[in-house]
Formats: structure tokens, C-alpha cells, sequence
């Protein structure tokens, strides 16, 4: 595929978000703009507050926009149905979050399956098969019965990595994926993204604070007072 040809999956054109704080509004982004070509690696590097998490969470169709237009494959997502965005967020998109909202009732295995049996179809005995596979792939199974709060930090975020895994998404929203992992465990994850973007041209767009992790993406943007500025592509 020649540059020409690359599709792009997510598109934000004049997106806004403003919050309302008593009689304050709280402009946290401010028209922005950006799109990501499939298969494309993005990092989105920034300093606390400045408004990463609530992009990620409008990118993941979690939070509606106060303004501008969300594009994603091609569909415009204001105009699609709240049930149509919810299939939509739980086909497409692995949202990997920076507090993991793993679900405590759950143990490992059952967290990792459960956006899988979200869905109209499914094979009990496929989908465990599936779950323990993304378990070994960040290196959880020997805590598959284990509840998240049995776990250290670390775990529990390589328990959110897997679970975002499970649907098989075109597109990885992950925030912070490896601030709480060593560097070994960080590296091992960051080489996973590497291999899920190459072997079907997934869309990953992550944010973090390291330089280090930002520097193995195709291109790095950096969000500063509610403005996304670009930083490089390789
Ligand atoms: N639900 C909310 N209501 C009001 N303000 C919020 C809400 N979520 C985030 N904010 C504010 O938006 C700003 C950006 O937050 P966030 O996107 O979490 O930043 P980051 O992830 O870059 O640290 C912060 O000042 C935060 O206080
Ligand atoms: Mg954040």
C-alpha cells in the first residue's frame, strides 16, 4: 500500500469538549484536529491535565463531544444510535483504561472474556480459549482465578491490556498502557502492540509520559492547554 492509499480511521474535525463547573465552562479541548491512518502507530504525550484521558475517552466514544465532528470508519458518530455506538465501541475499539475499571466480582479469565460475551453470538468454550491465550500473551497465567484487587498494579494493568484484546479490535485506545509496569514487563507489552499493529494493520494511539515509548510510534502529538500539536513522524 503506497501513502495514497492509506484509509483513515479516526478523524476529529473542530472537536471541542467543555465541562461545566458550577457557572465556569472549562474549554479542555479546543478545536482540534487530527486523523489516523490505519495501521498507524500515534502517541499522544502530555502533561497532567491537559486533557489526554478526556481525548482518549471521546476517541473511544465514551463521551460525547461538546462540539466539531468525530469521524470514525467513515461514520460519522453523532449520527449513530447509542445502541449503534455501543456494539460499535465493543467490535471495534480495544479501550485499554489509564485506572484499568476491571470489575472486582470478576477474576482474571472472566474479566478478560467479558466484552466478548457482551456480544449477540459467541462460543463459551472460544472465547476462554481466547481469553487464556491474551493471558499468556502479557503474562498472567498463573493468576487466572485471581480477583483484581488480589493483584499488584502491574497485573491488573496487563489484566485491562488482555481484556481490550478479546473483541480482536481494529482500533487499541490505550492511556498510560505501561506506566505501572517494570521495564521489562513494559517492554514486553510495547513489543505486543508492535505485533498486533503489523499483523492486521491495527490502529493503536496511545498516551504516555515517557519519551522512550513515544519514540517507537510512527508519530507523536503533543496536547498542550487543549491544543494537539504535531510532534514527528517517522
Ligand atoms: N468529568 C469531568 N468534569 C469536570 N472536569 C473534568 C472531568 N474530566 C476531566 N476534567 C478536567 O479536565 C482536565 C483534563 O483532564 P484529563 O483529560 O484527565 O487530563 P490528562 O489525562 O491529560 O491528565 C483536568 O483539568 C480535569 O480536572
Ligand atoms: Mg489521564
Amino acid at each position: 500500500m503506497n501513502n495514497c492509499d492509506k484509509k483513515i480511521v479516526i478523524e476529529c474535525r473542530n472537536l471541542v469538549k467543555n465541562y461545566k463547573i458550577g457557572t465556569n465552562t472549562l474549554e479542555i479541548l479546543k478545536k482540534l484536529n487530527f486523523q489516523a491512518e490505519q495501521g498507524s502507530s500515534i502517541s499522544i504525550l502530555g502533561a497532567s491535565g491537559s486533557g489526554k484521558t478526556t481525548l482518549l475517552n471521546l476517541l473511544g466514544m465514551l463521551e460525547p463531544p461538546t462540539d466539531g465532528e468525530l469521524i470514525i470508519d467513515g461514520k460519522n458518530i453523532q449520527q449513530l444510535s447509542a445502541k449503534e455506538k455501543s456494539d460499535y465501541r465493543n467490535n471495534k475499539i480495544g479501550f485499554i483504561f489509564q485506572s484499568y475499571q476491571l470489575l472486582n466480582e470478576l477474576n482474571v479469565l472472566e474479566n478478560i472474556m467479558l466484552p466478548a460475551l457482551l456480544k449477540k453470538s459467541y462460543k463459551l468454550k472460544t472465547v476462554r480459549q481466547n481469553a487464556e491465550n491474551l493471558a499468556e500473551k502479557v503474562g498472567l497465567s498463573h493468576r487466572l482465578k485471581h480477583h483484581p484487587s488480589e493483584m499488584s498494579g502491574g497485573e491488573q494493568q496487563r489484566c485491562a491490556i488482555a481484556r481490550a484484546l478479546i473483541n480482536d479490535p481494529e482500533i487499541i485506545l490505550a492511556d498510560e498502557p505501561t506506566g505501572n509496569l517494570d521495564k521489562d514487563t513494559g517492554n514486553e507489552i510495547l513489543a505486543l502492540f508492535k505485533q498486533l499493529q503489523s499483523e492486521k494493520s491495527r490502529t493503536i494511539i496511545t498516551i504516555t509520559h515517557s519519551d522512550y515509548v513515544a519514540s517507537l510510534s510512527d508519530s507523536t502529538y503533543i496536547l498542550d492547554n487543549g491544543v494537539l500539536y504535531h510532534q514527528r513522524t517517522s
